[in-house]
């Protein structure tokens, strides 16, 4: 099996698109091609792309159920408005009842993975796809081979790649989630977005006329709202998962919107500001283990709890600094009731490698606070202070 990946230097969106173009031509002709959409915005570059160089492409929205609310409305709506032509496979039947009472990190990713894959192979089979796209971008790709761009060719065989990453293990932090390391039966992965960074996707989303709510859609983990729900997802906790995590997003996008007329900002670190912001579920804050990153591994510990007063610059500071925890949650408030706690977690970050605690306003995390504690099932709300590292962005 061959990858073609399109490996030109960055200048601007409108080079980029008339090279991403030809080079898409070239190796599609007339093939058929497989390409997924997650919502996400490198799968929606990768498709537009397609699209505009005029190929046979079959765009595939897989939905699991567990994809975010966002606006009231679950993201299956949003990329049939976006994408009209999408096919949109509904496993929620035979995934659900699957992933329900999975509380272990690694398996909940392990049942995502299976279940896209399984998918997609039952897809391109069933539609006699000969190609498949992806939208793997440059940090996946350093991340994948640990390696830069130049260190790549645009064709490479399966063993080729194989063989530069057992090179490079063991040199650092290679994530195993990548798209980049399962294979389809399809004669070759075309990655026409391959040397953008995320903010260079937005720019080329921009380029194409997409409407901001996409251009500025924040990144959301293949293992969907699991990622989010520490311990056992149950439907329980999924229904108010979607509940909460809407409330933040949409409280934390209209706050930009207000400020700076866009609900999200490069901030003069050159980060995305907000890169994601998201709600968490746990049953008990106070029992429960969380990821972290430490000597380039993920490690799972208590968080810290700490209440009092609210001072950003100091609270961060603290968060970094930490030895015996993975992360530091302020305590904005709570009630007596409520079956779970929920957690604000808002960052700004270049590529998702690292991560900076976004400096909201505590006017805006109290006025979020009081919204979800009208919600009876909520007990305690938390903002997380943790920094990428020591934490991860997620919490599994
Ligand atoms: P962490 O939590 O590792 O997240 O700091 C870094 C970025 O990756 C996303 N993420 C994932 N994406 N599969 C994915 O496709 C995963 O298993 C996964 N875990 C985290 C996360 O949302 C963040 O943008």
């Amino acid at each position: 099996m061959l990858n073609h990946r399109f490996l030109v230097k960055y200048e601007n969106a409108e080079s980029f698109v008339n090279g991403a173009v030809e080079f898409i031509q070239k190796h599609v002709k007339d093939k058929k091609v497989f390409c997924a959409l997650s919502g996400g915005i490198d799968s929606s570059a990768a498709y537009l792309l397609l699209k505009k160089a005029g190929v046979n492409v079959l765009p595939v929205f897989i939905d699991h159920g567990l994809m975010r609310i966002i606006r009231g409305k679950e993201e299956r709506e949003h990329i049939k408005e976006a994408f009209p032509d999408v096919m949109i496979v509904d496993i929620r039947d035979e995934f659900l009842p699957q992933i329900y009472g999975e509380g272990d990190a690694e398996e909940k990713r392990k049942l995502f993975k299976k279940a896209y894959s399984s998918t997609f192979d039952a897809i391109i089979r069933a539609e006699k796809c000969d190609l498949l796209v992806d939208g793997t971008i440059l940090p996946d790709l350093e991340e994948s081979f640990g390696v830069g761009m130049e260190e790549l060719s645009e064709t490479m065989s399966f063993e080729e790649e194989t063989k530069l990453r057992e090179a490079q293990k063991g040199k650092g932090f290679v994530k195993s989630q990548h798209n980049v390391e399962i294979t389809y039966d399809v004669e070759a992965t075309v990655q026409p977005v391959a040397p953008l960074t995320k903010n260079q996707v937005r720019e080329v989303l921009d380029y194409l006329g997409m409407p901001y709510q996409l251009v500025y859609r924040k990144a959301f983990p293949g293992p969907a709202l699991a990622a989010r729900i520490v311990g056992p997802v149950t439907e329980e906790k999924l229904a108010f998962q979607k509940k909460i995590h809407d409330i933040v997003e949409s409280a934390v996008d209209d706050y930009y919107i207000e400020k700076h007329g866009k609900s999200m900002i490069i901030n003069d670190k050159g980060e995305q500001e907000p890169f994601q912001i998201f709600a968490a579920t746990f049953e008990d804050v106070m029992t429960s283990k969380v990821t972290g990153l430490r000597d380039g591994m993920r490690t799972y510990d208590s968080p810290k709890i700490v209440k009092g007063e609210w001072d950003f610059k100091k609270l961060v500071k603290e968060g970094k600094e930490l030895k015996d925890f993975n992360r530091l949650f302020y305590l904005l408030g709570g009630k007596a009731t409520g079956k779970f706690d929920a957690v604000i977690r808002c960052i700004n970050s270049l590529d998702a490698r690292t991560a900076n605690v976004t400096e909201l306003p505590i006017e805006l995390l109290v006025k979020l606070k009081e919204k979800l504690l009208e919600i009876s099932e909520v007990r305690n709300v938390y903002f997380d202070v943790t920094e990428k590292p020591p934490s991860t962005i997620e919490y599994v």
